[in-house]
């Protein structure tokens, strides 16, 4: 990872000999370069297109006799339309540059304007634009390393307020790594053991665990994930870890991640191009992880519960069956008509487990349907809500952090879809209407009056494209959530 640090503008320390610089759009010169060095560069390179647009970049040799080699001007876009997600997308950027040209190590002269949100932005930009999933290269020598190095340079005032933003943000890129890891990682070495061991790691001083097996599950009547995990060989766990602040707790929330490792779709098996990605579907438990990676360190004062039932879905022998009825941890029974919906299974136990804890609020995060991703995208999460209090605060967090969501209703008349001749409810609605709106619904007959948001991240979960305009976001897994749930839990 890149190390950063902050030094006084005054001080001579040795800096790096690539400088970078902001523009706005249809604003002469760069917002942070002394004058004689702004000039020439500008003329230079807004002669090759550059006009400070959002997304720009532009790499120049400086006049000499400045002791720099390079300079790398980044676009903002607009002055007055500058928010947070410009500077992490013009971190990204950065990050791209860098390693494109073979540049390991960089300063900025920090505008002071820019306040410690804005720093931790930049930062977090960087820190994922840099990210690369190499475990199963072999062929990486000559590869360029990226950006190593980073310095801003600030007023002598502001070095340990820049610090901690920098800290704040490392910590945020590190969380939403580690989930990137685990996601990007082959299913057969991914398991629910990798995941149990993964919490395992994450269980000391403030965090603790209980791991339930097979044998505890049968003994808590968690039917839906001993149903969904029959026809598997590797066996299911239900995981929590639990953190509680040191001093009294202003409430305890808890975020419920769905960790199918693998989705074959079950007897009623995938096509062969859809399952391709379906290493994703532990997209929501790995968020789960990330942000419990990080909790000991940004200590927010309220209690979290971090709640993953997991298993891989597939179609062994004594595989679960179309018409098979599950019985869940809260007693609702379900009969499975489609057990390519595992997802809503698994989760009615984990939700049902959650309610148990007594806890305040619920945020469950599960790359749960396919109708998610036709409705939305593969940015937009969609979310579904019992609490517009809660889903308001939800939405905050994930605009700060430039993840995006958008609110589907839970329709009272589509609860008529899950009703079963057979069971209390079925795992699929009537024909392919509201897909995404269903499984909400489903969700919802686990959570009792407990304030719930649902987030259904089939599509921003994991990128199959790369889009040029977010360069923070990479291939393959993307973390999502984790840094919108660890600005919730901070502001909560
Ligand atoms: N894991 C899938 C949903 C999914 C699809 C995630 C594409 C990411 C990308 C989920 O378990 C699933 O198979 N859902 C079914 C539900 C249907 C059978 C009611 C779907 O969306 O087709
Ligand atoms: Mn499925
Ligand atoms: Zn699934």
């Amino acid at each position: 990872m890149t190390h950063f640090s902050a030094v006084a503008n005054t001080s001579k320390t040795l800096t790096p000999k690539t400088g970078v610089l902001f523009a706005f759009e249809k604003e002469e010169g760069f917002f942070n370069a002394a004058a004689k060095v702004g000039k020439s560069i500008w003329k230079q390179i807004k002669d090759e297109g550059f006009l400070g647009k959002e997304g720009q970049s532009a790499v120049a040799h400086p006049p000499s006799g400045l002791a720099l080699d390079r300079l790398i001007a980044l676009g903002l876009g607009p002055k007055k339309e500058l928010n947070l997600e410009s500077l992490r997308r013009a971190g990204g950027r950065l990050a791209r540059k860098a390693r494109e040209v073979r540049i390991e190590s960089a300063f900025i002269e920090w505008p002071r304007q820019f306040k410690d949100d804005q720093i931790k932005a930049f930062v977090e930009g960087i820190l994922l634009g840099s990210y690369q999933f190499n475990r199963y290269k072999t062929q990486l020598k000559d590869a360029p390393k990226g950006l190593q190095k980073f310095i801003f340079k600030v007023p002598s005032d502001l070095v340990s307020f820049t610090n901690r933003a920098i800290q704040t943000a490392e910590s945020y890129a590190e969380g939403t790594i580690l989930a990137r890891d685990l996601i990007n990682g082959a299913p057969s070495d991914v398991t629910p053991k990798v995941l149990a061991d993964t919490a395992v790691k994450l269980a000391k001083g403030s965090i603790q665990l209980k791991l339930y097996t097979k044998k505890d599950l049968v003994r808590m009547g968690a039917g839906g994930l001993l149903g969904v995990n029959i026809g598997s060989a590797l066996e299911p766990y239900l995981i929590h870890l639990h953190y509680k602040p040191t001093g009294k707790a202003k409430k305890s929330v808890a975020i419920v991640g769905k960790g199918i490792t693998f989705d074959s779709g079950g007897l009623s098996l995938k096509p062969a191009a859809s399952m391709e990605t379906m290493k994703m579907d532990m997209s929501g438990a790995a968020a789960v992880l990330g942000v419990f990676s990080q909790l000991a360190k940004l200590k927010p004062n309220v209690e979290v519960h971090g709640i993953i039932p997991t298993t891989e879905n597939m179609p062994g022998g004594r595989a679960y069956k179309p018409g098979d009825v599950l019985k869940a941890i809260n007693g609702k029974t379900m009969e499975v008509l489609n057990t390519d919906a595992e997802g809503r299974l698994v989760l009615s136990d984990g939700l049902s487990y959650a309610v148990q804890q007594k806890v305040d609020e619920i945020i469950d995060l599960a790359t749960l349907t396919g109708a998610c991703v036709v409705a939305l995208g593969s940015l937009i999460s969609g979310a579904l809500s019992n609490d517009p209090k809660l889903l308001d605060r939800v939405k905050k967090a994930t605009d700060t952090e430039g993840e995006r969501i958008w609110e589907l209703p839970l329709v009272k008349e589509y609860r008529e879809d899950i009703k079963s001749k057979v069971a209390d409810i079925k795992n699929i609605g009537g024909g392919r209407e509201a897909g995404t709106i269903i499984g909400g619904l489903f969700l919802q007959e686990f959570v009792g009056d407990t304030p719930w948001v649902h987030l259904d991240i089939a599509g921003p979960a994991y990128l199959e494209r790369e889009y040029p305009g977010i360069p923070y976001l990479t291939y393959g897994g993307t973390g999502l959530m984790v840094r919108s749930l660890l600005t919730l839990l901070k502001t909560s």
